[in-house]
């Protein structure tokens, strides 16, 4: 390899220069097309391109000299960003208005909108409820989804080895060594939100507390492990059955906006005594009988009864004064059977067809 003196690598440097910015320039004018334009600026400007090869060559040159060169290197590659850049421009508007010559072009077509969420149904209708409650008088609480397994059950009077356990399938989280409170689960129901509130407020209580809850359970069309309830707890003086008929008779007319009729039949929940199911007249056939109603005239709505002593007793309500009633719902049946839904699972799976219909 021939050594070359200082002066003359320096001088070769400026020749290069000169030399690249005046053939950039000349195939610059040259060129007709974007692709020419493209093939050029690799080869001038581009990352492995000319003007960087003189750049990496700063390394082989004094300080003083690099000082110089750099400036002269700095100014060259200045210049030909500036004249590639108006190249770029004139060949994108020629682009342009060749394509406006061609097709035609409406500007006062209305944009693509961009896509807006919304609210989930099941939200929706909560919010529904919550606002018909409230107007009513009622406060609206709230409680984890994260249940101690206390207030999911023993709080409940459903004790543990208790028969009772059996009616809801529950997800058990981890062990806690703590005896009260032993183990964790994911909410089997909106119950334990009463033990809590009466614990907090004390007597009297008009409160409804919705919210998600889980069951172990295999699905299918009418069941979901994970699914909303509302919870509703009156504790006051003299409180009875009829303040309750009388209230959900009055929240299922403002929210059918309908006249509706409830009706009780005997049932069985461990935290109520006595305890209740809750039935209104079919909406769809008034009563007459349809494959809603499977012919009976009546939907199946709700668990509720007068709450059990040994859940007034767990809250802290004394109960010489105080007794209530409680009640329970699944939004989920509420949403289907207002909206003709055949299938629970549509509610969290996702699907934006059955989502954006609300
Ligand atoms: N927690 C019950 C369930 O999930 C529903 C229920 C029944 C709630 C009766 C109540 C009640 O407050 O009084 O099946």
């Amino acid at each position: 390899m021939i050594r070359l003196s200082r002066v003359a690598f320096n001088k070769i440097m400026k020749e290069k220069l000169n030399k690249l910015v005046a053939d950039a320039l000349k195939n610059l004018k040259e060129i007709k097309t974007i692709e020419e334009f493209r093939e050029i600026e690799i080869k001038f400007l581009g990352r492995k391109g000319e003007l960087a090869e003189l750049f990496k060559m700063m390394g082989q040159i004094t300080p003083e000299e690099r000082k110089e060169m750099g400036q002269l290197l700095n100014e060259a590659k200045n210049k030909l960003e500036t004249e590639f850049k108006q190249m770029f421009e004139k060949f994108e508007k020629e682009e342009l208005e060749k394509s406006l010559s061609k097709e035609f072009f409406d500007i006062t077509y209305p944009a693509i909108k961009p896509e807006k969420g919304s609210i989930h149904i099941l939200m929706q209708l909560q919010k529904e409820v919550e606002d018909i409650f409230s107007e009513m008088g009622f406060a609206i609480m709230d409680g984890p989804e994260i249940e101690s397994e206390y207030y999911n059950f023993e709080g409940l009077n459903i004790p543990k080895d208790h028969p009772a356990r059996d009616m809801q399938d529950t997800f058990f989280i981890k062990d806690k060594n703590d005896e009260k409170h032993s183990r964790l689960v994911l909410r089997t129901h909106t119950s334990p939100v009463q033990v809590r509130t009466m614990e907090k407020y004390g007597a009297p209580l008009k409160v409804i507390m919705p919210g998600r809850v889980f069951r172990n359970e295999s699905t299918d069309a009418s069941h979901e492990h994970t699914f909303n309830q509302v919870e509703g707890l009156l504790i006051d003086k003299d409180i009875s059955i009829a303040h309750l008929k009388g209230v959900m008779t009055e929240f299922l007319s403002r929210l059918f906006k309908k006249e509706v009729i409830v009706r009780f039949r005997p049932g069985y929940f461990p935290f109520v005594e006595p305890g209740l199911e809750l039935d209104f007249s079919c909406l769809l056939c008034e009563g007459k009988g349809c494959r809603v109603c499977k012919n009976s005239g009546w939907i199946e709505f709700m668990g509720a009864g007068m709450v059990h002593e040994n859940v007034l007793k767990a809250g802290g309500i004394d109960q010489a004064e105080y007794q209530g009633w409680a009640f329970g719902f699944g939004m989920e049946r509420l949403a289907m059977m207002r909206y003709g839904i055949t299938d629970i699972r549509l509610f969290t799976s996702g699907d934006l067809r059955f989502i954006k219909q609300f």
